[in-house]
C-alpha cells in the first residue's frame, strides 16, 4: 500500500490544520523580506515623484527621490533594488544607455554613496533608450542581434563602473550573457555577477511597465526575441545556454502564468532562480482590490508565496515594500 493511499478514519489530514500553531509548524514555504528585489524607475530632474497611473503606489523618481526611497527600502530590510532608467532624450541607438553620465549610472553613484549596504542591480536593455522603443538596433523591420549585443556590453560595463553590484540583461538576444561576461572580466569585474532574464516571455503582462518606462515599441512587437508563451522545453534551452555563458542567477519572467516554468527550471538546473512578478500582475491585483473585489493584501501574500513555492529563491516585485511591512508585523 502506498502511503498516499487514503486510510480514513485512521488518517485525517485535517488534524495538522486545526490550530494556528501547528499550521505554522508544518508550513513548507515561508516568505522572507530578503526574498525581495524592488524595482525603481529613475527619471531626470529633481524632486520628481510621479505616480504611474496604471501602477498605483509605484513612481517615476528623480535621483534625489530615488536616494530617499533607497534609504527607506534599506531600512525596511529589503536587500536589493533593480534600476530602470528613462533618459531625457532617446535616439535610434539608445546612446544614453551606455553614457557614463546616463540616468542609471548617475543614480547608482548617488545611492552607493548614501546607502552603501543596499545591493544595486541594473536592468540592462535598450528599450527605454531607443526612439523606436525596441531592445536593440533596428534595420528595416529586423531587430538586429549581434550589433545590439555589443551595445548591451557597453551598457553593462558603464553600470559596473558606476557602482552596480550585479547586472541583469533583459533583452533576450542570443549570446548576450557571454558577451557581457567577457567584457566585465576584461575590465576587472570578474566578481560581478550576472542575473540573466533567461526565460523571458513575450507577455501582455508587461503593459503597465511600458507606461512606467516609456518603452512601448513604436512599431511591431518583441516576439522575434522574447519567448512564445506556449513553450516550455524551449525555456530550458534558454536557461541552459545562459548558464553555459556564465549566468550566476537565472530568471523566469513573468511569474504567475509561468509557475510551471519556474518549477522546471529549478528542478532541472538547481541554480539560484529569480522570478519577476511583473507590472501587469501587480496592476491586476491593485485594480481588483480598489474595487473591493478581492482582499488585496491577502491576494498579494498568496501570490508571492506561490512564486516561492514554485521554486523561486528571489522575487522581483513592486509589492516588496508592502509585503515587507506585513512580514514585519507578523
Ligand atoms: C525590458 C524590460 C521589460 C520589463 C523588464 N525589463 C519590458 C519588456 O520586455 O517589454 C517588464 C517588467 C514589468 O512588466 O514589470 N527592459
Amino acid at each position: 500500500m502506498s502511503i498516499y493511499e487514503g486510510n480514513y478514519p485512521v488518517s485525517r489530514l485535517r488534524r495538522t490544520r486545526m490550530s494556528p500553531v501547528l499550521r505554522s509548524m508544518v508550513r513548507e514555504t515561508e516568505l522572507a523580506v530578503n526574498d525581495f528585489i524592488y524595482p525603481l524607475f529613475a527619471v531626470p530632474g529633481t524632486k520628481v515623484k510621479k505616480e504611474i497611473s496604471s501602477m498605483p503606489g509605484v513612481y517615476q523618481m528623480s535621483v534625489d527621490e530615488i536616494v530617499r526611497e533607497c534609504v527607506d527600502v534599506h531600512g525596511m530590510g529589503i536587500p536589493a533594488v533593480i534600476f530602470f532608467g528613462i533618459p531625457p532624450q532617446k535616439d535610434a541607438v539608445g546612446s544614453e544607455a551606455y553614457d557614463e553620465h546616463g540616468i542609471v549610472q548617475t543614480a547608482l553613484r548617488a545611492v552607493k554613496k548614501e546607502v552603501p549596504e543596499l545591493y544595486l542591480i541594473t536592468d540592462v536593455c535598450m528599450c527605454e533608450y531607443t526612439s523606436h522603443g525596441h531592445c536593440g538596433i533596428v534595420k528595416g523591420d529586423e531587430i538586429v542581434n549581434d550589433a545590439s549585443v555589443e551595445l548591451l556590453t557597453k551598457e553593462a560595463l558603464t553600470h559596473a563602473q558606476a557602482g552596480a553590484d550585479m547586472v541583469a540583461p533583459s533583452d533576450m538576444f542570443d549570446g548576450r550573457v557571454g558577451a557581457i561576461r567577457r567584457v566585465l572580466d576584461a575590465n576587472g569585474f570578474t566578481n560581478l555577477p550576472i542575473m540573466s532574464y533567461a526565460a523571458k516571455y513575450a507577455s501582455g503582462f508587461y503593459g503597465p511597465f511600458r507606461e512606467a518606462a516609456e518603452s512601448t515599441p513604436q512599431f511591431g512587437d518583441r516576439r522575434s526575441h522574447q519567448m512564445d508563451p506556449a513553450n516550455s522545453d524551449e525555456a530550458l534551452r534558454e536557461v541552459a545556454q545562459d548558464i553555459r555563458e556564465g549566468a550566476d542567477i537565472v530568471m523566469v519572467k513573468p511569474a504567475l502564468s509561468y509557475l510551471d516554468i519556474i518549477r522546471r527550471v529549478k528542478d532541472e538546473f538547481h541554480m539560484p532562480t529569480a522570478a519577476y512578478n511583473v507590472s501587469g500582475e501587480y496592476s491586476l491585483i491593485k485594480a481588483a482590490a480598489a474595487k473591493g473585489w478581492v482582499d488585496g493584501e491577502r491576494v498579494m501574500m498568496e501570490v508571492l508565496t506561490s512564486i516561492k513555492r514554485a521554486g523561486a529563491d528571489m522575487i522581483l516585485t513592486y509589492f516588496a515594500k508592502e509585503a515587507a511591512a506585513i512580514l514585519k508585523k507578523r
